[in-house]
């Protein structure tokens, strides 16, 4: 009995383990460690928001899934990140769309000065149809998927001295993020734009290399760039898109299944972070406004012809800018520049 049971056991066992044993590689093998880089600092609602989506992923893949996240340009400033996204090196990311434009100008199209009155006509505009159908594009061209977009907050201009007029910043040094739409606004303005990484922003006004730099109120406020500055023009010149994005060879190595979850998830934080700047902007505007700095409220006209000279020239550049001009002049009738 005992030998037969034996012999059972060995004639039928094999196949269980072996069974268990290729579950088990399979199972290993599908288990990824995921990169995401981006270059805000730890404390920034983008970090935030990348660690929020790799718990997520984590817990909804039953632990299979990791992701680390790099912050503070760990794995290099944002054209760095796209490379590595490229050759499949990075395998996440949440990049501006000011890079994304460096290489496909058709995103310039995004900053067209005074495209949207507000935050919440940012949040609109980035969940139209037209701007998600620019996503469709960036397998083929660049090499990434775009899962979908987050956003920081509305530009304003901070300065170091006094400024009332546009007059006023004619010949400043003034930081921008480094792309080329932003750069062309100041240089119609008369300014002399100053492309420098988010990470140099704070010793450069602090050392008087710039005069004034290009900001959105959450750094104001939370890196303290307006105890540098005797002005903030509340100007909300520009929206800032953010793109959430995948290698597309990464991307190729999930299947459907997968892709659908990972693409879900990422997609949900993006929104929730949209959400999230759409309240939390009056929180910081009204920080910054508790702070004593001089705040200088500016509309569209306090630019003059500038704004339409930017459109001028992108125009060509960026045909879709039409588009998004008149879905945004639809849906904000009164406030937005008409469409060319
Ligand atoms: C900037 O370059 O100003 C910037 C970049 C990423 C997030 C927010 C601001």
């Amino acid at each position: 009995m005992y030998v037969r049971r034996g012999i059972d056991h060995r004639l039928k066992s094999p196949p269980i383990a072996v069974g268990l044993a290729f579950l088990l590689v399979a199972i290993l093998a599908d288990a990824r460690e995921l990169r995401l880089g981006l270059i805000t600092p730890p404390g920034h609602v983008w970090t935030q928001s990348a660690e929020s989506f790799g718990e997520a992923l984590k817990k909804a893949s039953d632990g299979r899934h990791t992701v680390t996240v790099f912050p503070a340009q760990q794995l290099g400033n944002e054209a760095q990140i796209l490379q590595q996204l490229q050759t499949g090196a990075v395998d996440m990311a949440f990049l501006t769309a000011a890079e994304i434009s460096n290489r496909i100008p058709e995103f310039g199209a995004f900053y067209a000065p005074y495209l949207v009155k507000d935050i919440s006509g940012a949040a609109t505009l980035l969940r139209s149809d037209v701007a998600l159908s620019m996503l469709e594009h960036l397998p083929q061209q660049i090499g990434v998927v775009g899962v979908g977009y987050g956003m920081g907050g509305m530009r304003q201009i901070l300065m170091r001295k006094q400024a009332t007029m546009v007059e006023d910043l004619r010949g400043r040094k003034l930081r921008i993020t480094p792309f080329a739409p932003i750069r062309d606004f100041y240089q119609l303005l008369g300014a002399a734009p100053t492309p420098m990484p988010l990470a140099s922003v704070y010793d450069a006004l602090a050392n008087g290399q710039v005069d004034g730099i290009d900001m959105d109120l959450e750094l104001i406020v939370k890196l303290q760039y307006y105890e540098l500055s005797e002005t903030v023009l509340l100007s909300n010149h520009m929206m800032f898109p953010m793109v959430g994005l995948i290698s597309a060879r990464v991307w190729a190595s999930f299947d459907a299944d997968e892709q659908a979850m990972i693409r879900g998830l990422m997609r949900g934080e993006l929104d929730a972070l949209v959400d999230a700047y759409v309240t939390e902007e009056r929180s910081f505007e009204a920080r910054l406004r508790e702070s004593g700095t001089r705040i200088i409220d500016v509309e569209k006209s306090f630019f003059g012809s500038a704004i339409q000279q930017w459109d001028d020239l992108w125009i060509g550049r960026a045909p879709v800018l039409a588009e998004l001009r008149k879905y945004a002049a639809r849906v904000e009738p009164e406030e937005s520049v008409e469409s060319q």
